[in-house]
């Protein structure tokens, strides 16, 4: 059917009222059953703990409370970019009786500009009535300082508001104005979590000291949606698991000591000194086990760094939901459909119903970050641009909002002559769409998300932004081969190769995996690869492909099944954690360095050289690409 008539249906049927920016819509047609508030922790479910279950980790707030127990908090602050300005996010527990306030100048002891914002709030849950107030964040407020001098750093201080505390007077240096031909370097991050990643936060802080310009997440903030890690026994084809306690490789049908499947040699691979292992044992995670506890805990964690450089984020799939999967047993399905803690399920049964409403179609996302979609023609949090000196930078949403997509809008789920799923049909990720849908929902162009990234390319001025890198939170290529990188590349790849994108980056494969330039068809450009090391770009014809998944969470590294990668991979690093850091020197030399959590070093590093630029290099492209067959060749790849 078409796409537009079951939009339309749904929009009648939706609970809430026409939404604003700054609002998500959820269906709320058949009730959520599960707990008021899941936990999963089973041996202690209380929402504060009681010390006998796994332990509520907590980080400290953005602004530290004037005194113990106080009834109100700024707990998180955020920069990010909009055009000429900044928006600054900040997050208390409750309301602030007015609208939200900045006082802020050019000089830290003179900040004669007041400006006020408006604030969100969603029901989480638990509400932090019921929680520490230093860790809690429900209201979520946004304070836009518009036309700043570009490059310039200016001071500010959020005042005290309904028993919150004063800031300090803190400050932020606004983006560099396209054309600006000034060197810089920004951090790019993806999948970062809280556990696993200490590493690469170490090393972001240091980098953001050293005078790094900003950070861009390509989605999966905080894995707050694995909350139930805990309880889930360990699965036959998760690398290894976890316990609470210990590591070890799994059994094929629960937890025990290790007991290694001969099917399948990537489980004797032993994990990198110092890594925490996947996923949960049967009574206890390694993160903390509320959903919305996860948010706050890595967001207070990364205030640290939202605050001193802005903080660009887009959605990955972990943001869609309160769940994802069912384990062996359904004890979530259990959990979630029936209220039964510790219970059984006998099939797989979670639909989009079976998460608390506030928990559904990218709400949490929504709320606790503000991106500049609607400055730049796109939308929201879900797609947006921006400008920073010699480069143009694209923010793409790989979960909805395109043909095929992996998270379902409604209508993928009808079937016969229905105009809504029945509970049953739908699934836990449904989401979206965010933009319009003009036609049929098979067709790139039916789309706002396709429409408004050909428009955003289609208006770069070269001559002030020659570098053009766009990221979703998918690849197109990798070496853990997915129907859903064809999916991404029927959308996508065309567009970007004609208006001549520079670079491709994503994660959600938990490694770092560079390709050589790749052509539509999806071979290596071999006249573009100058040597291991050094690429030309070539518009129109090839894009440079990055997988930086490797920044650490719960869910530790991705591993290949078998030892060998694709023939279009140069590099692939399945055992450091880390981020990846690209300088742009100028017009025509670029350096993306994959930079090791564990020390600083620079695990491996591609520089790109515009096309026809006089730049000298050594060359010695050759046998290395050349001539490989594989094993994935057998598997119909390509
Ligand atoms: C879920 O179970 C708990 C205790 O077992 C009970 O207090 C609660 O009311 C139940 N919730 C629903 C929606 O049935
Ligand atoms: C959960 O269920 C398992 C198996 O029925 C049982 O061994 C365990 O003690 C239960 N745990 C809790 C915390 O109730
Ligand atoms: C002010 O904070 C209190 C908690 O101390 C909260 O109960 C109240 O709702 C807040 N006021 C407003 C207007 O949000
Ligand atoms: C975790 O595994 C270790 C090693 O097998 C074991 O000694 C420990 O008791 C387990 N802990 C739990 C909570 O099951
Ligand atoms: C695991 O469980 C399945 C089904 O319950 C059974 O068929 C299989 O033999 C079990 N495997 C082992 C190694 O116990
Ligand atoms: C939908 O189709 C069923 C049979 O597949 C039919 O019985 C029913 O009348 C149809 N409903 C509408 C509204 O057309
Ligand atoms: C879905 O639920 C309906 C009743 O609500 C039932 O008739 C149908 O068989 C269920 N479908 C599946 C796939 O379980
Ligand atoms: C998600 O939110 C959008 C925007 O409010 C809405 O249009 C869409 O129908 C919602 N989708 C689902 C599956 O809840
Ligand atoms: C990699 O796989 C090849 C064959 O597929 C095998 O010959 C080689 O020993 C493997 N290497 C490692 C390090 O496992
Ligand atoms: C750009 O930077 C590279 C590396 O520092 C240098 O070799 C090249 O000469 C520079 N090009 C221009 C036009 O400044
Ligand atoms: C290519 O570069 C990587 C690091 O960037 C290095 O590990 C690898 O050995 C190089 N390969 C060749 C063939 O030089
Ligand atoms: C290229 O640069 C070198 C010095 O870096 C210069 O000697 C040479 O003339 C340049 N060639 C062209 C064609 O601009
Ligand atoms: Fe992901």
């Amino acid at each position: 059917m078409k796409a537009a008539t079951g939009i339309a249906l749904l929009g009648a049927l939706l609970a809430e009222a026409a939404p604003t920016d700054d609002k998500r819509d959820v269906d709320t047609r058949f009730p959520y059953l599960g707990p008021a508030v899941p936990i999963g922790d089973w041996v202690d479910p209380t929402i504060n703990g009681n010390g006998k279950g796994f332990p509520r980790l907590v980080e400290p707030p953005a602004v530290k409370p004037a005194g113990p127990k106080p009834k109100n908090n700024v707990n998180v602050i955020q920069l990010s970019y909009v055009p000429s300005g900044i928006n600054l996010h900040y997050q208390t527990p409750f309301g602030l009786g007015a609208a939200p306030t900045v006082h802020w100048g050019t000089h830290a002891h003179k900040l004669h500009q007041t400006s006020r914002g408006s604030t969100n709030t969603y029901d989480r849950t638990p509400p932090c009535s019921e929680v520490a107030v230093t860790q809690c964040s429900q209201f979520f407020h946004n304070v836009q300082l518009p036309n700043l001098a570009p490059d310039t750093t200016y001071y500010y201080q959020i005042p005290a508001a309904n028993g919150t505390t004063a800031s300090q007077v803190l400050s932020f240096r606004t983006a560099r104005v396209a054309g600006d031909t000034t060197p810089f370097t920004m951090a790019v991050l993806n999948d970062m979590g809280y556990t696993n990643a200490g590493g690469t936060y170490k090393q972001l802080l240091k980098a953001a000291d050293e005078g790094l310009s900003f950070a861009w997440h390509g989605g999966d903030l905080s894995y707050a949606d694995d909350w139930y890690s805990g309880i889930l026994p360990c699965e036959s084809d998760w690398p290894v698991c976890y316990n609470g306690s210990s590591t070890y490789l799994p059994k094929p049908n629960g937890t025990g000591p290790a007991d290694i499947p001969v099917d399948d040699p990537s489980y004797a691979d032993p994990l990198p000194a110092g890594e925490i292992a996947d996923q949960g044992g049967a009574y206890g995670g390694d993160m903390s086990v509320l959903y919305e506890s996860n948010w706050d805990l890595w967001q207070n964690w990364m205030s640290k760094v939202t605050m001193k450089i802005p903080y660009m984020v887009m959605l990955g799939n972990h943001e869609a939901a309160c769940a994802e999967f069912d384990g062996p047993g359904n004890p979530l399905t259990a959990y979630l459909n029936s209220n039964i803690t510790n219970g059984t399920a006998p099939e797989t049964e979670l639909t989009y119903y079976s998460c608390p409403p506030s928990q559904r179609n990218f709400t949490a996302y929504q709320n606790r970050f503000r991106m500049p979609g609607k400055e730049t023609g796109g939308q929201t949090n879900f797609w947006y641009s921006y400008d920073y000196g010699l480069a143009h930078f694209i923010s793409l949403d790989s979960e909805t909002d395109f043909p095929y997509s992996p998270s379902y809008p409604f209508f993928r789920d009808l079937e016969g002559n229905e105009t809504f799923p029945m509970e049953n049909e739908t699934y836990v990720t449904d989401a979206g769409p965010f933009g319009y849908i003009n036609g049929s929902w098979k067709v790139n162009e039916a789309y706002e998300q396709y429409n408004w990234l050909k428009k955003d390319l289609a208006s770069i001025d070269r001559t002030k932004t020659p570098w053009v890198i766009a990221m979703s939170h998918r690849p197109m290529y990798s070496s853990a081969v997915s129907s859903y990188q064809k999916n991404l590349r029927n959308a996508w790849q065309s567009l970007m190769l004609e208006y001549g994108v520079d670079a491709y980056l994503a994660g959600h494969i938990h490694w770092y995996e560079r390709m050589y330039p790749l052509t539509a068809n999806g071979s290596i450009d071999a006249a573009s690869v100058l040597n291991n090391n050094t690429y030309l770009t070539n518009e129109g014809t090839s894009m440079t492909h990055l997988t930086n998944g490797m920044a650490g969470n719960v869910e530790s590294h991705s591993t290949l099944p078998w030892n060998e990668t694709l023939p279009i991979t140069a590099y692939l690093d399945q055992s450091h954690y880390g981020f990846g850091k690209f300088a742009f020197l100028n017009a025509t030399v670029a350096t993306w360095s994959m930079v090791r959590g564990v020390d600083g070093s620079v695990g491996d590093e591609v520089t790109l050289i515009k096309k026809g630029a006089n730049v000298t290099t050594s060359s010695g492209y050759g046998q290395h690409v050349q001539g490989r067959s594989s094993k994935w060749e057998q598997l119909g790849y390509n």
